[in-house]
């Protein structure tokens, strides 16, 4: 059901497959905490396109496509053609006609989708300014994995409601029946069309969706509650106005305590959660700012799964790629 499919976006799937890559991702997790070979992808050949920095994209793309025994090659928008003097389509019919799937993380989501259209190999989002569907699968595995199951679970998510995280973790909720809030300042709520699609998502699946600016109201009984960076990639020049509009929606003790009494905290990272990167440094102390988004107490605390969500970024690579392009028979999962 999955051969030879791209992973662009998450609504691309049904419930049932999403739920599927999940528990293929599980599975795979335990092959390899145990040493079984799950060599899906033997012999074949796959290009990791970045055309951003990344730490867990890359290399949670690069381990799995190792342990399935396939080989890789990473090519940074200085070492190619691609957006200088080729165009998409023309560089996907050449990497289509010699890698055998490929991932592709830049800015525009129109880009990726048209190196699926002229790949001809299955394509995987590396995440853009729009989706992020690979980090979602470990999000809501980490989820699954922390409380057994995900349909009637509440996920808060509290900051920047417009970027690429936030509407991802908006749609894949909606779609797994998994509740989720999301508190922002007006004027960085969702856009209306993803609160559509994600309306009409939920309203098949069960899930109760809020949007508000209240982030008190948001985390009242949240099994999860989740940031990201107030300014992403690419949105540097906006540093001021979103730490004006966003410091008091901080994640730390005061806001957390206020969840439910099994509450996680969850972040896709990387993160501002003290004073010791470079970039947090100089924004830091250029704002009179002890911490960004999660204080260092919240980020280090008993709630903290950051780092069980970027581990599952490894195994939920995996699972997309041995789905979209193994070699071999799939299991299925119960
Ligand atoms: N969460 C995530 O995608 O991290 P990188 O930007 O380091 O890949
Ligand atoms: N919203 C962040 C996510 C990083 C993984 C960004 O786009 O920079």
């Amino acid at each position: 059901m999955f051969q030879g499919r791209n992973f662009i976006k998450i609504q691309d799937f049904s419930q049932k497959e999403i739920e599927y890559l999940i528990d293929f991702a599980i599975h795979l997790k335990k092959l390899k905490q145990a040493r079984i070979p799950h060599e899906y992808l033997k012999g074949q050949n796959i290009a990791l396109l970045f055309d951003k920095t990344s730490t867990r994209t890359r290399a949670s793309f690069v381990v799995a496509a190792n342990d399935l025994g396939a080989k890789v090659e990473f090519l940074g928008p200085s070492d190619i053609q691609l957006g200088k003097k080729e165009t998409v389509k023309d560089s996907a019919v050449v990497f289509g006609s010699m890698f055998d799937g490929i991932e592709y993380r830049v800015s525009s989501q129109s880009d990726v989708e048209e190196m699926a259209e002229f790949a001809g190999v299955p394509v995987w989002n590396g995440m853009t300014d729009l989706w992020h569907p690979m980090q979602m699968l470990a999000d809501y595995m980490t989820l699954k994995e922390e409380f057994g199951k995900l349909v009637g679970l509440k996920l808060t998510y509290v900051g920047d409601g417009r970027n690429n995280v936030a509407r991802s973790l908006l749609i894949t909720g909606a779609l797994l029946g998994v509740n989720v809030s999301i508190a922002s300042p007006e004027e960085l709520l969702p856009s209306e069309d993803v609160v559509e699609e994600a309306l009409e998502l939920a309203s098949a699946s069960g899930a109760v969706i809020e949007i508000t600016t209240d982030a008190i109201k948001a985390v009242t009984n949240a099994n999860a509650i989740y940031t990201d960076v107030w300014v992403s990639m690419g949105e540097e020049s906006q540093f001021e106005e979103r730490i004006r509009l966003l410091k008091p929606y901080q994640v730390n003790r005061a806001l957390i305590e206020k969840a439910s009494d099994h509450v996680i905290f969850m972040h896709c990272l990387p993160a501002f959660h003290d004073n010791k990167t470079t970039i947090s440094q100089m924004t830091l102390t250029q704002y009179g700012l002890a911490e960004m988004e999660v204080t260092d107490e919240v980020f280090n605390g008993t709630w903290a799964r950051q780092f069980p969500q970027a581990e599952n970024r490894l195994h939920t690579a995996k699972a997309v790629m041995a789905a979209t392009n193994g070699n071999l028979f799939i299991p299925t999962i119960d």
